[in-house]
């Protein structure tokens, strides 16, 4: 895993923006997995203001969104539709038919989450996918013990999930207890993983994350497993790792040998 220390976390978004731009100019029909949540609104923002400006076109990109809770509506304030369509979707011109969801409501939900797995294959797989991560190690809604190996299917939202969301829900309302989201072999199946965390109290999360052991119990560990996994972190979020001095050196003698065209 490639840990990148950045500034902080305007920093750490503007490099994650410049990465997926780059992916994009040298394949205009990039596949791409997107996070929802708090993490990733800075990079939306900068591939909006790159769409504006008219230096990136998102005509031909296909997305896969990693989740969505069950039975919320998709206009529902709190859906990660809702999400998508204001912090990205609205402000490029990605075409409907290419934007993918897992399935989140009505039957036959095990069929259409194999579906939506072979609808990502169908698409060539994805090419950059993009995290964030939860203080308990989750990557998408893939909660502690989910297993390493899982694919895209409904999973029980822990406690502590429930109690984060039920300030969002009005009086009458009942607030997810399920979610549908991409297994970590769905995520671990991604060329290249772009993961960001940022602030305090993803501190205990990213060490875990980077020099904790493989555990099912800690999630996002299993990127250990991926070859090709950067962490973008804030000095707050990576403030808790052992190894910085040599996170750094390592950056920049890799950046030296790209540079150089040796990588
Ligand atoms: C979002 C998702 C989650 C979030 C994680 C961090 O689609 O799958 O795993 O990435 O909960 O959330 P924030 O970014 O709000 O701290």
């Amino acid at each position: 895993m490639e840990i990148v220390l950045a500034r902080d976390p305007e920093d750490a978004a503007e490099r994650v923006a410049r990465v997926i731009l780059a992916r994009l100019e040298r394949k205009p029909d990039l596949v791409l997995g997107l996070a929802t949540g708090s993490t990733p609104v800075g990079v939306y923002r900068r591939l909006r203001e790159a769409h504006a400006r008219g230096e990136a076109s998102f005509a031909r990109v296909r997305t896969f969104n990693l989740d969505e809770y069950l039975d919320v509506p998709a206009d529902h304030p709190q859906s990660y539709r809702t999400f998508m369509r204001t912090h990205l979707f609205e402000g490029i011109d990605i075409r409907p038919e290419n934007i993918h969801f897992p399935p989140a409501d009505g039957a036959d939900l095990v069929r259409r989450c194999a579906e939506y797995e072979r609808a990502i294959v169908d698409a060539g797989g994805i090419d950059v996918q993009l995290l964030g991560i939860g203080r308990n190690g989750h990557i998408g809604f893939n909660e502690p013990t989910s297993s390493l190996a899982s694919r895209t299917r409904v999973k029980t939202l822990t406690e502590r999930t429930l109690e984060d969301n039920a300030r969002f829900y009005g009086p009458g309302e009942r607030p997810p207890v399920l979610a549908v989201t991409m297994g970590i072999g769905t995520i671990l199946s991604a060329r290249e993983v772009l993961l960001q965390a940022m602030g305090q109290k993803k501190a205990q999360a990213v060490r875990n994350m980077v020099e904790g052991p493989v555990s099912s119990f800690f999630p996002a560990s299993a990127l250990q497993l991926h070859e090709r996994v950067t962490a973008y972190v804030d000095p707050e979020a990576g403030s808790l790792l052992t190894m910085t001095a040599y996170y750094r050196r390592t950056r920049s003698l890799q950046e030296e040998l790209r540079r150089a065209g040796r990588l």
